[in-house]
């Protein structure tokens, strides 16, 4: 029997509302050293808004990408504080996270805004990290495959299967991010599982299989082997440990080894 093709892994930083310019440019100098020109999979960085332009300056010529924590889902227009999808491009941004739990629970972001981003982000050149995940009560309740099909038909509803490709999908249960509470590689594959299903309901036959499904919530660099043990888990979003240049290099190290 020949061996199932593996996805590519991936690995994303995601800074939240750490590090200034000065500081986020020094990270990304570190990381660049520690990876070298050519990283083991593909890893991107997502520092704040003002961090942008010193971290794009410390990757260029680097694989490393570039990305994004939100974006407004309108080209532009008069919408004070917010910066859309066309500016983080030109800014030499590659990716964006859509819909983080920190976005839909603490910043009000229900799952049309998340849909309406997401096509956003499509249409200005983004690839979108899009964020699912239940919260503990959702869990305890048993409605944690109910959650996670709603916000993947919310947001993938009427998406070609070509175009769901292009898209990232993170699963981060709310109860695991920043609580240092991982989900056990168990409950990550059975979301991962559901969350295929569902593209492929929604999406087209197949849509599942060839999405880049993560996993994000308290990954750090002891837990990352087993959790990559995984070949369900096709990389991580990682909050805290991507502020440190050592404990990051060690997550992407452990994604690119081969299981
Ligand atoms: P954490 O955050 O790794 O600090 O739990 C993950 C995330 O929120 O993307």
């Amino acid at each position: 029997m020949s061996p199932v093709a593996r996805r590519p892994r991936f690995v994303a930083g995601n800074w939240k509302m750490h590090k200034t310019a000065a500081e986020g440019g020094a990270l990304a100098r570190e990381l660049v050293a520690h990876l070298g020109a050519r990283p083991p999979c593909a890893v991107a960085l997502c520092p704040p808004f003002t961090a942008l332009e010193a971290v794009r300056q410390a990757l260029d010529g680097s694989p490393i990408g570039l990305g994004a924590q939100n974006l407004h889902p309108e080209p532009r227009g008069a919408f004070t504080g917010e910066i859309s999808g066309a500016m983080l491009a030109a800014a030499g941004c590659r990716y964006v996270i859509v819909g983080h739990s920190e976005r839909r629970h603490g910043m009000g972001e229900d799952d049309a805004l998340v849909a309406r981003k997401l096509r956003a982000a499509r249409r200005d050149g983004l690839t979108p990290i899009v964020c699912v995940g239940e919260t503990l009560s959702e869990r305890d309740q048993g409605l944690t495959a109910d959650v996670l099909v709603r916000q993947i038909r919310s947001a993938y509803d009427g998406l070609a299967e070509a175009e769901a490709r292009e898209t990232v999908i993170a699963y981060e249960p709310v109860w695991a991010i920043g609580t240092g509470r991982v989900a056990s590689p168990e409950q990550a594959c059975e979301a991962h599982r559901i969350i295929r299903a569902t593209l492929d309901r929604v999406v087209g036959a197949g849509a599942g299989a060839n999405v880049c499904v993560q996993y994000g919530g308290s990954v750090n660099a002891e837990n990352a082997p087993r959790l990559f043990a995984e070949p369900e888990l096709d990389g991580a979003l990682v909050g805290g440990a991507s502020l440190e240049a050592a404990s990051f290099f060690r997550i992407v190290a452990a994604a690119a080894a081969v299981v």
